[in-house]
């Protein structure tokens, strides 16, 4: 009897900037991240054992956990991105995302961006929120998302023409599995005073944020990402005297409405938003890789069920 023969699949899927919204995901705050520009593509066929094919090195353990999530035989993977590794952009979110769009076109976009954060859990055994995985399932171009964590329920809001989303790689590249991130997801989880006040002030930002999007009031914005900033470096602790300094600079920078640590911090990168026209000035002030992005559509965006209001 002839075997069928096996039959390759591909996907795609960006990257991702969060606006606002920071360490709140895993407690079922709210947040407001965009997907962006940079994309991660794979193609893959089935195969004896999981194997990956990465300019990136590693990535096999995701692999791995992804396909017992979605219940896959093993598969031969090609990677190919313009996601910069270590640049705090979603790299491995992007990877795992763009694999269940391959693996499973058809699949509902929240159902895949849950097992994408299961598998990311388990593969390095940091206890990270759906953010990223989310943003890269079902982010939409022009938009920003504000998602509740805890319902899932999530609204586009548009993202205004007049601003240009930067991001500073600030040299300090990190797993999280060496940082406190699990620690301070626990501390936060047992009510900690000091984790409180960012995660409490830090959610009635991402609310005042949207409504200054909404009325297009700029500098608004940039006040805000200014005191996340300072929630996340003085109450929550996750930033460096390295990233502090380049906050500082950006802050200083004409046409820079407002910048802060981005991500899960501990180093990683910083979000700038800066004033269309005159996003070069960043990047003359800043000794260090400044990344402008647009955004873009979710690998699952297509498929989207219509977005209910929060
Ligand atoms: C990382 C995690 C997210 C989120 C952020 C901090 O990016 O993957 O789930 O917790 O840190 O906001």
């Amino acid at each position: 009897m002839s075997r069928a023969r096996p039959k390759r699949w591909s996907g795609r899927a960006p990257g991702r900037v969060n606006l606002i919204g920071e360490h709140v995901d895993y407690l079922g705050g709210v947040v407001l991240p965009v997907a962006v520009d940079r994309h991660v593509q794979v193609s893959g066929v089935a195969s004896p054992d999981w194997t990956i094919d990465s300019e990136v090195g590693g990535g096999l353990a995701y692999l791995r956990s992804l396909g017992e999530e979605l219940g896959e035989t093993p598969q031969a993977v090609r990677v190919e991105s313009d996601v910069p590794p270590g640049a705090g952009i979603s790299s491995s979110a992007a990877l795992l995302v763009a694999i269940a769009a391959g693996l499973k076109p058809t699949m509902d976009g929240v159902k895949a961006a849950l097992a994408c954060q299961r598998a990311e859990q388990k593969a390095t055994g940091v206890q990270v929120g759906v953010m990223d995985q989310f943003t890269s399932a079902l982010g939409r171009r022009g938009h920003a998302l504000l998602l509740d964590c805890k319902s899932l329920v999530y609204r586009p809001v548009p993202f205004p023409d007049e601003l240009v989303i930067a991001v500073i790689d600030s040299g300090e590249h990190r797993s999280l599995a060496d940082t406190p991130y699990n620690q301070r997801r626990l501390e936060a989880e047992a009510g900690e005073p000091n984790r409180m006040r960012h995660v409490d002030s830090e959610i009635a930002r991402v609310h005042a944020f949207v409504e200054a999007l909404e009325e297009r009031r700029f500098e608004r914005l940039g006040r805000l990402l200014k005191e996340s900033h300072q929630s996340l470096r003085d109450d929550f602790e996750v930033s460096t005297p390295t990233v502090d300094a380049i906050v500082e600079k950006a802050w200083a920078v004409v046409g820079c409405l407002g910048a802060r640590i981005m991500g899960a911090g501990f180093g990683g990168s910083i979000l700038a938003l800066m004033e269309r026209g005159r996003e070069k000035n960043l990047a003359d002030a800043i000794d260090r890789p400044v990344l402008l992005c647009s955004t873009a559509d979710g690998a699952f965006v297509h498929r989207a069920a219509r977005a209910k209001p929060i």
